[in-house]
């Protein structure tokens, strides 16, 4: 897959670390910044990165910040992106059997790397289950579609 991914100064540590990852099983990945570890403002990096997502420039997408929240609410923003914040392979391979999420949200002050690094490959190694699942989303499409 290609794999949109973007962070603030509390992400940039693990995003150096997660795109080799990334690439070492096989995804592309294209970096939306920041791209050091100085002051930057979340909202500035995960907004283009679920546009990107959003507009199928990339098939999946990932935020880092330092909690993974700021990032994800930014994120959830955009049209069509279904954000999660994970901090466990569980909730990672639920959020994909039962929401689709096109996004992951992590926290890089709240979960160890190695950790992070088996929620995004749980996260891009299931499908989603669709079924009755399907009929929750599309309540939600319809919703944002509406506004
Ligand atoms: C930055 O200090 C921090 O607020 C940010 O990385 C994130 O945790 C916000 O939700």
């Amino acid at each position: 897959m290609n794999i949109a991914i973007a962070n603030d100064h509390g992400g940039y540590e693990y995003k150096q670390i997660l795109i080799p990852f990334l690439q070492g099983l096989g995804h592309s990945v294209v970096d939306l910044g920041c791209h050091d570890s100085g002051s930057v403002d979340y909202a500035d990096f995960a907004l283009p990165c679920g546009e990107a997502v959003a507009r199928s420039e990339a098939d999946r997408g990932i935020v880092i910040c330092g909690t993974g929240i700021g990032v994800s609410i930014a994120a959830n923003k955009v049209k069509g992106i279904r954000c999660a914040l994970c901090t466990d392979p569980l909730m990672a391979r639920l959020t994909r059997e039962h929401n689709d999420s096109n996004m992951l949200a992590l926290g890089g002050r709240i979960i160890g790397i190695e950790l992070a690094k088996e929620i995004v490959a749980v996260w891009l190694a299931t499908d989603f289950t669709g079924g009755r699942h399907q009929n929750r989303i599309d309540k939600i499409t319809r919703y944002e579609s509406e506004r």
